[in-house]
């Protein structure tokens, strides 16, 4: 071949989709995914007493808040362009039942009565769930070793119920006994709360990502796992079953978690119902990402964000994440 007489190939030329990815505006142009901090929901912990704001070791960044310093973080929050919060109750007392779950006085109670006055337009949702109440650490009513299915649901409308009287803005049932959503629907709506939103943890496996939550919400099995409940992380089909069960009870928002190891079931939900769908990027998850990047093996602001797109890629329209402020921080930027 003579000097200059092939400049291309002519087998790329109908396929070179490296043109669009030539300057930042182009790639800005065909770009399908994009983040906003509208997507995140942040948890927080609720503790006891006041002026506490304690990190937990597990997740750097996240801390327990008594709920003065809760009303600080949620105004925070909400300042950065976060729409919701998801609270999480860490209660005095433990006991067989779980009783203060649905105390008036609870932990989750009280946060929402000081949030719900002091923040403006920031949606309050609740999880409900036994697991951080009962001295077991189990998510109902224990029997034997059982978890006991059908005595636990009526907890589990107590609680949510207390949660809605408090002011909640959304409930989200997080423990996996069937037919719960039923039943909270059933007693919101008793109540007067028709326009009050469920969000369902629809599809939610027996995790080993729960690890670092279970020293946030101090709420280890004392015995055995969840495994009676909480889905086989083997399952796809089986997460149909459950969201579909959850939507004809009258779940408004069905929820994967977590989220990362499960991005093919987030489709899957997607695709097969078109419902609002949520993402629950779970402690394990956000702790790995912090160990590696201070490790200096990984660049944190990067996999965070990759992380984060690679979820609502998949499909969900709304993330639960530790990462919120800190996403949301570089999103504004
Ligand atoms: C309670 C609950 C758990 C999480 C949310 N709600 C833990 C569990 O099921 O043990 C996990 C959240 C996380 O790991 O970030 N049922
Ligand atoms: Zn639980």
């Amino acid at each position: 071949m003579e000097k200059g007489e092939m400049t291309y190939s002519p087998y790329v030329s109908f396929g070179r989709t490296r043109r669009t990815r030539m300057t930042e505006p182009l790639r800005a142009m065909v770009r399908e995914t994009v983040l906003t901090p509208s997507d995140f929901i942040y948890p927080m912990f609720v503790v006891p007493g006041k002026g506490v704001h304690k990190e937990i070791k597990s997740m750097p960044g996240i801390h327990q808040n008594s709920v003065d310093e809760a009303v600080k973080e949620a105004r925070e929050v909400a300042k950065l362009g976060i729409p919701a919060i998801i609270l999480f109750g860490i209660p005095a007392h433990k006991d067989e039942v779980g009783s203060e779950a649905w105390d008036p006085n609870g932990m989750v109670q009280q946060a929402v009565r000081a949030i719900k006055k002091a923040v403006k337009d920031l949606v309050v949702i609740t999880d409900v769930c036994m697991c951080e109440y009962t001295s077991h650490g189990h998510c109902g009513i224990v029997s034997g070793d059982e978890i006991v299915n059908d005595e636990t649901l009526e907890l589990l409308a107590r609680e949510a119920l207390s949660h809605a009287d408090a002011g909640a803005d959304m409930v989200a049932p997080s423990d996996m006994m069937d037919g719960r959503i039923a039943v909270i629907r059933e007693i919101l709506d008793d109540h007067g709360y028709v326009n009050l939103p469920i969000m369902s943890y629809a599809a939610k496996y027996s995790s080993g990502y729960y690890g670092p939550f279970r020293d946030a919400a101090e709420s280890t099995p004392k015995f055995g796992d969840r495994r009676s409940h909480q889905m086989d992380p083997a399952n796809s089909n089986e997460a149909i079953r459950e969201v579909e069960l959850d939507i004809d009870e009258g779940a408004d928002i069905v929820m994967v978690k977590p989220a990362g190891p499960y991005l093919d079931i987030i489709r899957r939900v997607k695709d097969e119902f078109g419902m609002p769908t949520a993402a629950y990027q779970v402690s394990g998850e956000f702790s790995m990402i912090k160990a590696a990047a201070k490790n200096g093996w990984i660049d944190h602001d990067r996999v965070m964000m990759e992380s984060l797109i690679g979820i609502k890629r998949a499909g969900a329209d709304m993330i639960l994440t530790y990462f919120a402020k800190e996403a949301a921080r570089l999103l504004r930027k």
